[in-house]
């Protein structure tokens, strides 16, 4: 038997797994157990923004971890406030809670959401059509796509869906009893979607007129996926909380929520917490990601997301099945008029990672340090894949 048929019989059916299995990774590449070598544009899907075996984040986590690596949150760690610090000196929020994925990020506004709007008897969410915000019970309600939610039976109560990019479909489900709006800056599994800035705005004089929260979603467009730290700045709207995780710790697990003060005092102690929830070992390693990311490499980002959008639209006029290129900075995809595993599967054999976005889209989401070299080998495979088809 080999490794993933192995892994097969004692792993849980929850992924479509690729027959590959990974060994090691060093920049932007990894490794395959028979020592072949990939280009990582998946970059275990926008986790590893520094890259594989980054030098300061795999020294700071191994001295970390023979020092402190995990402590319960009834004391405090100077590797948690610093990170908290930086957050705050680096936005426009106030308080940070701390837990360990997107989705529980995801639950933690949800939560304060509704203990801000309690106050005046209003409980409804507002989300959107075709979002994705975690497999949680209240993230998956959350997520406007119901076939994540088949055969779960009853739901979270008082979630509302409104179509992305249309306003008037929001005012349509608003009511007296909404306290809240979530919504992703860039649709991230509904396909690459960026919101319109004129959108988001009305959103925004909505919330202040009417007293709603404004929640972020940035778990896959945050951490400097867009070239900005958080991704409202590239869209110069301020929610009054967004919900990070995936690249925030360069792939130790963690999530954030980050929220105005006004917000932030609805959690007293006792409403919320999390075990793990910003531990030294993971607030060490997103230190070291924060600084990295302020130290030059948004600025790689803002670049070289224009460049990687020119490279997707060189593609896109050399072959018809590519509809439409898509996306900011280094969160990109572009749409086919084919479904697009086929490609996948073999971009794959010759040597380049990518994953889709729903059954039509690629999407390119490599760590945040990667250069325009690599963009070009991306580039170079994916053509000769495509003339394929
Ligand atoms: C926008 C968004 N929100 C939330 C989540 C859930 O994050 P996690 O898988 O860490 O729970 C994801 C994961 O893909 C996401 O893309």
């Amino acid at each position: 038997m080999n490794t993933f048929e192995q892994g097969k019989e004692v792993v849980m059916n929850t992924y479509n797994r690729f027959p590959i299995v990974l060994e090691k990774g060093d920049g932007m590449y990894v490794y395959d157990e028979n020592g072949k070598k990939y280009l990582d544009f998946v970059a275990g899907i926008a986790v590893n923004s520094l890259g594989h075996n980054h030098k300061k984040l795999a020294e700071t986590i191994a001295k970390q971890a023979e020092t402190l690596i995990h402590c319960s949150n009834l004391y405090w760690t100077k590797p948690q406030i610093s990170l908290a610090q930086k957050l705050v000196d680096n936005s426009d929020f106030d308080k940070i809670f701390f837990c360990n994925s997107g989705a529980e990020s995801i639950e933690a506004a949800l939560k304060i959401a509704r203990k801000y709007g309690n106050k005046t008897e209003r409980y409804e969410i507002i989300t959107m059509k075709h979002s994705f915000h975690g497999r949680t019970f209240g993230a998956i309600t959350a997520t406007g796509q119901p076939h994540y939610q088949e055969g779960l039976g009853a739901l979270l109560p008082g979630i509302k869906y409104a179509e992305y990019n249309n306003f008037d479909s929001l005012l349509k489900v608003l009511t007296d009893k909404t306290c809240a709006i979530l919504i992703e800056p860039v649709q991230g599994e509904g396909g690459i979607h960026p919101a319109d800035v004129e959108y988001l705005k009305k959103i925004r004089k909505l919330c202040d007129e009417k007293d709603l929260i404004l929640l972020f979603d940035e778990v896959q467009c945050g951490v400097g996926r867009l070239g900005t730290l958080f991704a409202y700045q590239t869209f110069g709207v301020v929610p009054d909380a967004v919900c990070t995780a995936k690249g925030i710790a360069g792939g130790v697990p963690m999530g954030l929520m980050a929220a105005k003060q006004k917000l932030a005092d609805s959690f007293k102690p006792g409403d919320h917490a999390s075990t793990f929830g910003g531990n030294p070992l993971a607030a060490s390693a997103a230190n070291v990601v924060i600084n990295e990311l302020l130290n030059g490499i948004l600025n790689n980002v803002k670049e070289n997301g224009i460049y990687l959008t020119e490279k997707l639209n060189e593609l896109k006029k050399k072959y018809s099945i590519i509809t439409d290129v898509r996306g900011l900075g280094y969160m990109q995809g572009i749409e086919l008029s084919i479904p697009v595993s086929d490609i996948i599967n073999q971009t794959i054999e010759n040597g380049l990672l990518l994953v889709n976005a729903g059954k039509n889209v690629i999407r390119f989401v490599p760590s945040l340090t990667a250069e325009k070299s690599h963009i070009d080998e991306m580039t170079e495979i994916l053509d000769s894949v495509l003339s394929k088809f």
